[in-house]
């Protein structure tokens, strides 16, 4: 069945060669294919496309042996891998209820989807793992396995002074204040689920220290805020939002 899957793909691909990465449907199903190209995005501060492709290979592969948040990878050839379709990203999610003011019930449905993926990212953290770099476009779930995917898992890169985990942390909170006009009730539920993990108290702490360690950083990027530079302003509220979190 996989080598069907492999054979088709082998098929269409060369007419993919401007998309690193891109869906294909195969038996009712749907999977995703990611190349050994690079996607032209900030390509001057990545690694080789090569060794960026390698390093999340094998880092979906052993996180999935400790704990099933990556993708499933359902076959792979020398130049790309295919894992199966998780879902839609939690950008898709947080967008239905503004979308759809009508539907109550899609609110509750989103701070459950949040809530679920901060007590995931709390369970990878809890056995000493880390994700890189989970933004809101690279984090997935399913309705119908009630399950929140981790997607992209390239990134080895971070601010030094943090640990991996307080790094996800901050990375995240600031990808969900990037987007625009978004409550800040979801972020509330994504904390109320990450709580649960036993390290996430020493986590929250050890971010507010860095954090406090680079207030003039902060009173740097505020100065910014005039200009509206997205990141830098995401920047300032993430700071806000981190050092008003409670930790007794
Ligand atoms: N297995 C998957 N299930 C659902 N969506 C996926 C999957 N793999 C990739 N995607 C979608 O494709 C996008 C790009 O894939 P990603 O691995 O993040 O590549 P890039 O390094 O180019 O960002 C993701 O943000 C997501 O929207
Ligand atoms: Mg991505």
């Amino acid at each position: 069945m996989n080598d069907m899957l492999l054979e088709y793909i082998d098929r269409m691909i060369d007419q993919e060669k401007d998309h690193r990465v891109f869906p294909v449907e195969f038996n009712d199903k749907t999977y995703y294919v990611k190349q050994d190209i690079s996607n032209r995005r900030s390509s001057w501060i990545k690694p080789s496309p090569r060794a960026a492709f390698d390093y999340e290979f094998y880092k979906i592969s052993f996180i999935n042996t400790q704990l099933p948040v990556a993708p499933v990878i359902a076959g792979f050839r020398e130049h790309y891998f295919v894992t199966e379709g998780s879902g839609k990203t939690l950008t898709y999610y947080s967008e239905l209820p503004a979308q759809h003011p009508d539907d109550d019930s899609l609110q509750d449905m989103v701070t459950h989807i949040f809530y679920i993926f901060g007590k995931t990212l709390g369970q990878l953290h809890d056995y000493g793992l880390s994700h890189g770099r989970p933004a809101m476009r690279d984090i997935t779930y399913d309705p119908d396995t009630d399950k929140i995917t981790l997607l992209d898992w390239e990134n080895g890169r971070r601010w030094p002074e943090l640990t991996p985990q307080g790094w996800d942390l901050l990375i995240f909170v600031h990808s969900y204040l990037r987007e625009d006009n978004l409550p800040i009730s979801y972020l509330y539920a994504m904390m109320n689920g990450y709580s649960s993990a036993r390290t996430a108290r020493d986590t929250v702490l050890h971010v507010k220290d860095v954090l406090r360690k680079h207030e003039c950083l902060f009173k740097f990027c505020r100065m910014l805020n005039p200009l509206h530079f997205v990141d830098t302003e995401a920047a300032v509220k993430a700071y806000d939002f981190m050092l008003a979190l409670k930790t007794e």
